[in-house]
């Protein structure tokens, strides 16, 4: 069969993205350029300045992908988009972007889920084996789903309140790490021990989570003791809230490895970067002799690689998009 190279364009946050992928597994160029330094400043992603970011930036991204894939737009065979869920001004970005292209160099257009293309993730360079149990795990999503072949999924479980990447972010602002908090409070936790004592999200026998209640408990304590002038012991805060946070997502994919049986497991999302989580994941996979694929670190966090990977099942499909395709913000637009 010919090759088949996928344009990808991500643009759902704060990354302007695009890749070259060559079957849905090798990437042959990936740009990311993000806009994490600026929105630093405000604590957080700011929907306004990001998309006017990415409106600066798209151009250069394209050219430079282009570039190092010593390729022009009319030698790949598909354009792909992020349309949704994401923050829309942003997401309305890449979609329109990608309409041009399709349009102009005539050819077909793919949209892509975001969290799909997280998932996919795990294909890059790799065979996903199904069934298997995807842990996804973001800014804005944790869930649990089963698997049982190319874009069939069901939903086992997810969060009733916050996502865990929300939650991470959240704890190290009020500690005063600065935005994103994630990676921070990641290393940090090396650095202390489990001691103070948070309760457990969820101890029930479903698949959700909950994140809200954990993260309050963090926020009050600093507060607390701040207010009777206690010092805080950071390291230490950080390594006893990731053991609770990471210990629920561990003892919920251990309940569905159990009841279902299925030995074959993935984590996605921007949290997969957590070095705990895929230490902890791991010793799981091991004790039920589970195989485990968890993304290469630079394809955890947004970018493009993954949404040309997740098209390409769509490609072979050939289930392609209208030029009215419109972004959406919807989060559960899939499940
Ligand atoms: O997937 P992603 O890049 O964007 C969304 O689709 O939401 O995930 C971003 C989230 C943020 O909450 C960030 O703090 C978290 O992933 N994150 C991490 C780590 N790296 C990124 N959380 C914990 N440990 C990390 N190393
Ligand atoms: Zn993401």
């Amino acid at each position: 069969m010919k090759d088949v190279f996928i344009l990808a364009i991500e643009s759902s946050c704060d990354e302007t993205s695009m890749a070259i992928v060559k079957n849905g597994v090798e990437v042959v160029a990936l740009t990311i350029l993000t806009q994490m330094d600026t929105h630093a400043n405000f604590g957080g992603v700011v929907p306004e300045i990001a998309s006017r970011m990415h409106c600066e930036n798209i151009t250069m991204v394209l050219e430079e992908t282009l570039n190092k894939a010593k390729m022009k737009v009319k030698d790949v065979d598909a354009i792909a988009v992020t349309y949704a869920p994401g923050l829309l001004g942003s997401l309305l970005v890449g979609v329109e972007f990608a309409k041009v292209l399709s349009y102009v160099y005539n050819k077909p257009l793919i949209k892509v889920n975001h969290m799909i293309g997280h998932i996919y993730a795990n294909k890059i360079g790799d065979k996903m084996t199904f069934p298997n149990l995807a842990l996804v795990v973001s800014g804005g999503h944790t869930q649990l789903i089963k698997m049982t072949g190319d874009y069939e999924f069901e939903l086992l479980g997810e969060t009733e309140d916050d996502a865990i990447g929300e939650c991470y972010d959240k704890v190290a602002r009020v500690l005063g790490l600065g935005y994103p908090g994630g990676p921070k409070i990641d290393k940090l936790a090396t650095e202390g021990s489990n001691t103070y004592e948070f309760p457990m999200p969820v101890n029930d026998n479903t698949y959700n989570f909950s994140y809200s209640g954990l993260k309050s408990s963090v926020i009050n304590l600093v507060n607390n003791e701040r207010q009777r002038g206690n010092k805080i012991r950071e390291a230490d805060l950080a390594c006893s809230f990731q053991t609770v946070a990471v210990g629920e997502l561990v003892k919920k994919t251990e309940l569905a490895i159990r009841n279902t049986g299925i030995k074959n497991v993935i984590v996605a999302g921007g949290v997969s970067a957590n070095k705990y989580l895929r230490s902890e994941i791991a010793k799981l996979c091991e004790k039920y002799n589970a195989h485990l694929d968890l993304p290469d670190f630079i394809y955890c966090t947004d970018n493009a690689a993954m949404i040309g990977a997740a098209a390409y099942p769509l490609y072979l499909k050939k289930d392609f998009a209208d030029l009215d395709l419109n972004a959406s913000s919807n989060s559960n637009i899939c499940w």
